[in-house]
């Protein structure tokens, strides 16, 4: 199958609304990562999705929308709170599960009573759902395990020769994925995947609990909420390893290190001697969420056979890096200043 890259316009609405009305797949562009996008209420185009990403068929998929219309038709039930939810942070990356309704396909949901539902903000992918008329049900598009892509080339890496169209709406915002809520009551949230949506911003509504497996390693028979958590994912062909020094005793366990090609994210105040690539990553949090996909991915391409990630700070979109790196990273973590998690 050829695969077109088109950008995103009005001039590609058309036949990106025909494709997916006739039950095909496309990559959409959204604010976090990149989407491959299915008529949610369509088994046929579901399954194709999970076939091009290698995705296990128990890990359910987000269903995108772009009225809180639409919601009342995927929800058996809309709490107040979630009301409140959607009209601060939605359009935007804020994904929130609720009972569905019977005629939600149980193959979308992965088998699961819930769907899990979220308002992009991204204006092309808004304008689609609404001219498709159906909710989107959208994973991020790499292959599964990959890191997700925050742009059309990154999409077209995992993708080409597998979907018929790629809709190039440039880098995404975020440059990672959705914060993912359940309701445990009327008023507390539990987050089950950290995104752009922080805890702090949602303590405004609501108490907050952070499930265990955010930041946790599961054990492989875990019962978990989420099944996405007990998946490896995010990860480069590299090896992946968090360095937890100080700037000096990182910079000092990398300029040790020699004969293999290393890749190094770091805030930009080291100072590296050898034969060490860096790849951008930056010094804030909201930095780090944007490069760090792209970089990993970038490190596979210069060849890099292992990748040192400097430990983010947890505040903020930090939570979300942290998150993602810890995976990425399979938990290894590096105490560079000698503490008892070395592990390399
Ligand atoms: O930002 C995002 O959320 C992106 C863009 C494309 O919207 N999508 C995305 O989808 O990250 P995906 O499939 O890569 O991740 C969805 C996560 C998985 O961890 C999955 O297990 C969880 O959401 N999930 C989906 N439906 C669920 C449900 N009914 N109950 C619990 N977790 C659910
Ligand atoms: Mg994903």
């Amino acid at each position: 199958m050829e695969t077109k890259l088109a950008n995103a316009g009005d001039d590609i609405l058309d036949e990106a609304a025909e494709i997916l009305k006739s039950g095909g797949i496309a990559a959409i562009p959204t604010e976090t990562v990149y989407g491959l996008a299915a008529n949610a209420y369509d088994v046929n185009a579901v399954r194709a999705v999970f076939r091009a990403k290698g995705r296990p068929q128990d890990n359910p998929l987000i269903l995108h929308i772009c009225s809180v219309e639409m919601l009342y038709d995927i929800a058996e039930t809309v709490q107040t709170l979630a009301l409140k939810l959607a009209e601060s942070f939605w359009p935007g990356p804020l994904t929130m599960i609720f009972p569905r309704k019977p005629h939600v396909p149980a193959e979308t949901c992965g088998g699961l009573t819930t769907a899990a539902v979220r308002m992009p903000n991204n204006r092309f992918t808004l304008k689609l759902i609404e001219r498709c008329g159906f909710p989107i049900a959208a994973p991020s598009a790499n292959t599964s395990g990959l890191p997700s892509p925050t742009s059309a080339r990154h999409v077209f890496e995992d993708m080409n020769g597998k979907i018929p169209l790629i809709i190039d709406g440039g880098e995404c915002r975020y440059g990672v994925e959705s914060t993912v809520i359940c309701f445990e009551n009327e008023d507390t949230v539990r987050i089950l995947r950290p995104g752009a949506v922080t805890p702090e911003m949602l303590r405004e509504f609501c108490h907050v609990n952070i499930d265990g497996g955010v930041l946790e390693k599961l054990a492989p028979d875990a019962k978990v909420i989420s099944p996405g958590m007990k998946y490896k994912h995010y990860s480069p062909k590299a090896e992946v390893y968090i360095l937890k020094g100080s700037t000096e005793s990182d910079e000092n366990y990398l300029s040790a290190k020699d004969g293999v090609k290393t890749g190094f994210l770091g805030f930009g105040d080291e100072k590296l001697t050898g034969d060490i690539v860096r790849f951008p990553y930056g010094a804030s949090a909201e930095e780090q969420a944007e490069k760090l996909f792209s970089s990993l991915r970038e490190a596979d391409a210069a060849g890099c056979t292992e990748v040192y990630v400097r430990m983010p700070d947890t505040s903020g979109i930090g939570l979300a890096v942290y998150n993602r790196l810890l995976r990425a990273a399979g938990f290894r973590i590096i105490d560079a200043d000698g503490g008892s998690d070395a592990v390399h």
